[in-house]
């Protein structure tokens, strides 16, 4: 199993506001998609409140120490899922609950790669106990308003294998990078 962290960051190392991102960049929801999909994503509950749905064609796996909070749409609606036990029953749709980090990871064989997806406090965590294996970071070159921070995180213990340069042009609010990083073997 290996586990990839996508975010995108502001200069100021913002990546959200009022539980929101504080941009709109369809190019990165795009280079996130093609990202993601077919791969179990792994969220905060407060990430998954702020996309409010689950994302299609992808194992949502959503992350609450709450034992009683069930999921909802954004509509209100009741969501089905299931709590994550082995075996997954399927690893690329529906919506699955867990209340460790670690649990989750423990349920997919070494071949799987999976997503971690947000928000700041589980980028933290799994930063913390060196659970990432690559990270791929959208670098907005743009300092945004906003409440929630990506944290430090110990770029020596990673090698940058790709940049793909967007510049600002006049659909584009701010130039931005696709960039790859790799933890060093
Ligand atoms: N720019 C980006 O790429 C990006 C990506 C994702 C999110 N965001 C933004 O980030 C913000 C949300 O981040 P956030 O830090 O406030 O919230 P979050 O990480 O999405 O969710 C926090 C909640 O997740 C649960 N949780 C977190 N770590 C856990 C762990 N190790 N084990 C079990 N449960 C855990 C807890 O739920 P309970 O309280 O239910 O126990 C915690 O309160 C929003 O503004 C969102 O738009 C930005």
């Amino acid at each position: 199993m290996s586990l990839s962290l996508i975010v995108a960051i502001a200069k100021n190392q913002v990546i959200g506001i009022e539980n929101k991102l504080p941009w709109y960049l369809p190019e990165d929801l795009q280079f996130f998609k093609n990202t993601t999909l077919g791969h179990p994503i792994i969220m905060g509950r407060k990430t998954w409140q702020s996309i409010g749905k689950p994302l299609p064609n992808r194992l949502n796996i959503v992350l609450t120490q709450n034992k009683l909070w069930a999921p909802y749409s954004k509509l209100h609606e009741p969501i089905s899922y299931f709590t994550l036990n082995n075996p997954v029953p399927s690893k690329n749709s529906g919506v699955a609950l867990a209340n460790h980090l670690e649990t989750v990871l423990s349920h997919f064989s070494p071949e799987e790669k999976l997503f971690l997806i947000g928000g700041a406090s589980l980028y933290t965590y799994a930063l913390e106990k060196d659970l990432i294996n690559e990270l791929i970071i959208t670098e907005i070159h743009q300092t945004v308003e906003g409440d929630t921070f990506f944290p430090n995180w110990n770029k020596e213990q990673f090698i940058e294998t790709t940049r793909v340069h967007n510049p600002k042009t006049e659909s584009r609010p701010f130039s931005f990078d696709f960039v790859h990083y790799l933890r060093k073997t």
